[in-house]
């Protein structure tokens, strides 16, 4: 059995899908889970994209002990330098540096000749050597390259210390066949290939990742680069969930293995989607909520007969549980922290204490609290932003009839501790309470995006809503949760307008910097 090396790059090429950006708690809280779940490589970021990043980047490698941690770089040298002030803290310091192959690129985006692009890929995979323990390199738009260049490439950047050669498939083109025979043909022409492993980094324009990224496996590819939950740059990267329960459903054929505990799936696939706002759609393979789903007569009467007849997957393998009422309103303190920690949250005490408190209030108003409440509970609780003063709701209240006009009446505390009152008029419910708060924050705030989601079934379930904005020329997105989908939606829009004044803090900061 060959043991695949998974690398995730949800927090690097996964944070590139539009109207996704994470703040640096939440990627902490995605790097633990992501440790937990057992991939080898954690992509952290771009340090050199921002201070924000190489900051992020940083506390990551300074934390995380059980995966190695790695950051993108181009291939020049201020690139590798924030990389190297990033990363240098990690157990075992790793760099990911890149240069497009393909004609295209070298052509219209890079205007360098083959030989220009091998010596800047050496230059740059050297320098990163003479600090870094492992270096991986990147022939971006590989799929798309002459494959005889692919192989003087990937020879050069061996001898210059690389010790993983990354093919992606930068714009999702390639057929499993093409990509199977890709790899072959690599692995058998790379001379010195006993120095390094071929990495396989497959985009989903096509709709082909998974299977291109399994072909990949089997034309010679020792380690898989994807995400969780899909996401990444327009369609996204291949899902990481889906490659590695292939690959144990069908070792049969495959032959070949990850370090990945399958029953930690769910819960990181809950906690990207959380904390990016992207939604999994029902029907998506392995962790969409219809994955286990049999509506069918048919199929119900032959899963009673005998479950393999039309299941392949048992929820349990993901960490699906069918103990779904966990906590009541007379479940102490201790019940709450044991359930914490059951579902992954080591909370400080004062965060645990407020999410108790949150907990007990749910509590009073809805019957049955599960483990998708407590878990959104819990994560807002630990992904909440304290780095500035910031915008907080007091109280809400909505007038709302089919004959008048719906008005809000918002109280909140402003970021400078003062009380404020206001109140504004709307079309519908909603526009009434983003009136109003935009008279309280003062600006014009533009609504890109509006989505809500129930948390867990039933007509007294927790609703999500999810809103991306544009305020003082930035756009990002915001989430809110609570038991009425007014109140979730006004949290959103100041939980977005709190993350842009928070972005702002680290801007200026770097400005000083
Ligand atoms: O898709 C791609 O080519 C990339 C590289 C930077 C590895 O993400
Ligand atoms: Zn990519």
């Amino acid at each position: 059995m060959r043991k695949i090396e998974i690398f995730d790059t949800t927090l690097r090429d996964g944070e590139q899908s539009a109207g996704v950006n994470l703040n640096t708690i939440e990627k902490l809280e995605i790097a633990k889970q992501l440790e937990r779940l057992g991939v080898d490589v954690i992509e952290a970021g771009f340090p050199a994209a921002s201070r924000g990043d190489l900051e992020a980047v940083k506390l990551i490698a300074d934390t995380i002990k059980n995966s190695s941690v790695t950051g993108l770089a181009r291939a020049n040298k201020g690139d590798i330098d924030a990389a190297w002030e990033a990363l240098k803290g990690s157990a075992e310091p790793r760099i990911h540096v890149f240069i497009a192959t393909s004609p295209i690129h070298r052509e219209y985006k890079l205007k360098m000749t083959q030989d220009e692009v091998v010596e800047r890929a050496v230059e740059a995979v050297k320098y990163a050597k003479e600090k870094f323990a492992k270096v991986q390199f990147s022939a971006e738009d590989a799929c798309r390259t002459e494959p005889e260049f692919l192989v003087r490439v990937a020879e050069a950047v061996i001898d210059a210390g690389a010790t993983v050669v990354n093919i992606p498939d930068t714009v999702g083109y390639i057929t499993p066949k093409e990509i199977k025979e890709l790899f072959s043909y690599l692995t058998s022409n790379i001379k010195n290939l006993d120095k390094a492993i071929l990495s396989a980094h497959c985009h989903d324009d096509l709709g082909m990742a998974t299977a291109n990224s399994l072909a990949a496996i089997e034309g010679g590819a020792g380690q898989v680069e994807g995400t969780i939950n899909g996401i990444g740059e327009r369609a996204g990267n291949v899902a990481l969930e889906e490659v590695a329960v292939a690959l144990h459903i069908r070792n049969d054929f495959y032959q070949a293995t990850t370090g990945m505990k399958l029953n930690e799936i769910k819960r990181t696939s809950n906690l990207v989607s959380k904390l990016t706002g992207m939604i999994v759609p029902a029907n998506k393979a392995v962790i969409g909520d219809n994955a286990f789903a049999h509506e069918s007569g048919i199929h119900q009467d032959g899963v009673l007969k005998e479950k393999t007849t039309y299941e392949i997957i048992t929820p349990e393998l993901i960490g699906v549980s069918s103990n779904k009422l966990v906590l009541g309103k007379h479940s102490g303190r201790h019940a709450f922290k044991n359930k914490a920690i059951e579902l992954g949250f080591e909370l400080v005490e004062d965060k645990l204490n407020e999410a108790f408190k949150t907990f007990k209030d749910l509590a009073d108003k809805k019957k049955e609290i599960t483990d998708e409440d407590l878990f959104s509970i819990l994560a807002d609780k630990q992904t909440e932003a304290t780095d500035v003063s910031q915008y907080a709701l007091t109280s809400i209240q909505v007038q709302y009839g089919t004959e008048n006009i719906p008005t809000a009446t918002i109280a909140a505390v402003l970021p400078d501790g003062s009380q404020v009152t206001e109140a504004a008029t709307g079309s519908g419910s909603v526009e009434a309470i983003y009136n109003t708060i935009e008279r309280i924050i003062d600006g014009p705030v533009k609504l890109l995006d509006y989505k809500i989601n129930s948390v867990s079934g039933g007509r007294d379930a927790l609703a999500e809503v999810y809103v991306r904005i544009r305020f003082q020329e930035s756009e990002i997105s915001g989430r809110g949760t609570a038991q009425d989908v007014l109140e979730a939606s006004a949290r959103a829009y100041l939980n977005a307008v709190n993350r842009i004044l928070s972005l702002k803090a680290q801007q200026k900061e770097k400005a000083h910097i």
